[in-house]
This record gives structure tokens, sequence and C-alpha cells, in this order.
């Protein structure tokens, strides 16, 4: 059940900007879509960021299990299930999936990484403008790289994907376990 960070940020921290994302990736989305398809895996992310997904034939996110956060009261017997925290979230999604994945926006990432195991990171090689950022984490030593994987210059802007395990190289989920 590790926690997984999954976002694409720009080097200066971009997430999205006025709702959307600053960027088009196909393949990004393309992945995106495989890792949250597998298997008993689930999806927490916030209240916009659900909303700003464009539904496929009346449904958003086809094929996944997906949690959304948000303050204000909603039923929870319909798709998808709500919660008002994250801690809430992820005690109802640990016993349950194999892998739970934080899918932003801002405020998910930021109340996300002291529960993360491991961050996976688009990292975009563009400054675009922006008003959603991701959490200042990545250079600070508090997070080290593991994987790099550089795609070809096929979509612009250049990309590649990063995956980042705490630097203790104790996952948080069995501190969380043995807590
Ligand atoms: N680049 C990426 O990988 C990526 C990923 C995701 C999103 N984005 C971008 O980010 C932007 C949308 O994200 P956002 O940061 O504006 O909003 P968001 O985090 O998706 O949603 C914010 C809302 O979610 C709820 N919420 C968030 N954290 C919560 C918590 N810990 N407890 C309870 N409720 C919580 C609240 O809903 P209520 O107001 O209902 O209380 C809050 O107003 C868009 O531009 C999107 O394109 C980018």
């Amino acid at each position: 059940m590790p926690v997984i960070i999954i976002a694409a940020a720009a080097l200066n921290r971009v997430i999205g900007y006025r709702g959307a994302l600053p960027w088009r990736l196909d393949e990004d989305l393309a992945r995106f879509r495989a890792l949250t398809s597998k298997n008993n895996a689930c999806v927490i992310m916030g209240r916009t960021t659900w909303e700003s997904i464009p539904p496929v034939a009346g449904t958003r996110l086809p094929g996944r299990t997906v949690f959304v956060l948000s303050s204000r009261p909603h039923r929870t017997d319909a798709f998808p299930r709500f919660f008002t925290t994250l801690e809430t979230a992820l005690d109802f999604a640990r016993p349950r999936y194999d892998d739970i994945y934080l899918a932003g926006g801002e405020r998910v990432y930021a109340a996300g990484i002291p529960h993360a195991d491991t961050l996976l990171v688009t990292r975009v090689f563009q400054r675009p403008a922006g008003d959603r950022f991701f959490p200042d984490v990545l250079d600070s030593g508090a997070w080290v790289t593991v994987r790099e994987e550089y795609r070809p210059c096929r979509e612009q802007p250049e990309y590649c994907f990063l995956e980042y395990r705490p630097h203790s190289g104790i996952p948080k989920s069995e501190a969380h376990d043995s807590a």
C-alpha cells in the first residue's frame, strides 16, 4: 500500500494555470492512465482537479477508483467517494489498495508529502506562467532520485520521468505500520 505522489512539474515548480495544465504531453497522460488503471490501485485528488478533468462518454477517469477531497459534505454512496481530509481517505485506502496515487492539485501534494513513499514526477523543461505549484521539496535533500528516464523529443516541451524516494530510505508506509 505505498502512497505515491504523481505529478508533472515545470522547472519553476508550476503544475497548473487557470484551472488547467500549462502543457499537453500525451505520453505523460497515457502513463498516468496506465499506472492508475493497474489492478487494485486507487487515486486521491482534490475537488478542483476532479472537476477539471473532461468526462469521456459521461465518465471522468473511467476504470479508475477515485477518491475526491472536499471540505463540503457530499454523498458517500455515489462515485466518486468524497472524503473531508487526506488522512481519512488514506485510512480508508491503506488496507484496501495496493497502490495509492495522490494526483494533486497543489494542496493535496503539500498535504501528501509527509505520507508519501515515492514521488513520480514528470519534470517539464520549461518555466511557464502558473498559479499552482509543486511543493519545494525536490532539491531539498529530503528526497533522492532513484530513476531518471529522459524522453525523446517527440513532443514539446522536453521532459523526463523522475522517481524519488525518501532520503532516509524508510518507506513512510512502513513507519506508519510500526507507529
Ligand atoms: N501538473 C500536474 O500533475 C497536476 C495535477 C493535478 C492538478 N493540476 C492542476 O492544478 C490545478 C487544480 O488544482 P488546485 O490546486 O487548484 O486544487 P485541488 O487541490 O485539486 O482542489 C482543491 C480543493 O480540493 C479540496 N481539498 C484539497 N485538499 C484538501 C484536504 N487536504 N482536505 C479537504 N479538502 C481538500 C478542497 O475542496 P472544497 O473547496 O470543496 O473544500 C479544495 O478547495 C489545475 O490547474 C490542474 O490542472 C496539475
